[in-house]
């Protein structure tokens, strides 16, 4: 995604202080703690980009704790200022690269992982490094109740069969796949993404799968 100068960056970091986690490794077992409401499940998403999904999917759902995770310094910081803004109670955000979900989270920790749009890295070379290769759901297995859920949605035809494959290869229950999601029973519950609002206005259709971490 690409960065811009964000004016007065460090007041604004000041302001938005409380929705961003210091040390995240340190929360390792404990996340919920954080919360205004440590009962709540928690859903994290890698890769926010802005924010847009994450503050919305908080914002609809009271119910739910989130945890927003994006490493861009300059765009991180925008979703803080949209927590700030609306006063999310149930949202806190990583301004870190999470590249081994159990680094981060404990066992049985998350109920949920959203991946939106995630970097395609489309040599064959770097397919280690997308966020649906094998090694990262293996992570994400770990980190994952009992029933927990990944949703991944995407623009990219070559991303999404790739990741279709990993999930399978772990053997991993897919409850549902649309390669158009806009036009699917699931349009109606979406929250759109930055990237998703600009390929689709594109004419882009858009993949999503949903599949279950732990059974
Ligand atoms: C293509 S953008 C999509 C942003 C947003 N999800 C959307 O749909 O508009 C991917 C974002 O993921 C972030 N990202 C990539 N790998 C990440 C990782 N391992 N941990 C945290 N953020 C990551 C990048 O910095 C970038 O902002």
């Amino acid at each position: 995604m690409r960065q811009r100068k964000v004016k007065n960056l460090d007041m604004l970091l000041a302001a938005c202080d409380a929705w961003a986690v210091k040390d995240p490794k340190t929360h390792k077992g404990s996340w919920r703690k954080l919360f205004a409401d440590p009962s709540l499940p928690l859903y994290v998403e890698i890769g926010s980009g802005k924010g847009r999904f994450i503050c919305e999917m908080a914002r609809l759902h009271p119910d739910v704790n989130f945890l927003a995770v994006e490493g861009g310094a300059k765009i991180n910081v925008r979703i803080l200022q949209k927590a700030k803004d609306w006063n999310l109670s149930n949202l806190l955000v990583i301004m870190e690269y999470i590249e081994d979900a159990r680094d981060f989270f404990a066992e049985g920790e998350l109920d949920g992982i959203y991946l939106n749009f995630s970097d395609p890295w489309p040599k064959a070379r770097n397919a280690k490094r997308r966020l649906t290769h094998r090694n990262k759901l293996a992570a994400y297995e770990a980190c994952a109740a009992d029933g927990a859920v990944l949703q991944f949605k995407t623009d990219n035809d070559a991303l999404f069969a790739f990741s279709l494959d990993e999930i399978r290869s772990r053997g991993l229950l897919i409850r549902w796949v649309t390669r158009d999601l806009h036009h699917s029973p699931y349009a109606a519950r979406n929250v759109e993404t930055e990237y998703e609002l600009k390929f689709s206005a594109k004419g882009k259709s858009i993949n999503c799968l949903q599949a279950v971490l732990k059974r």
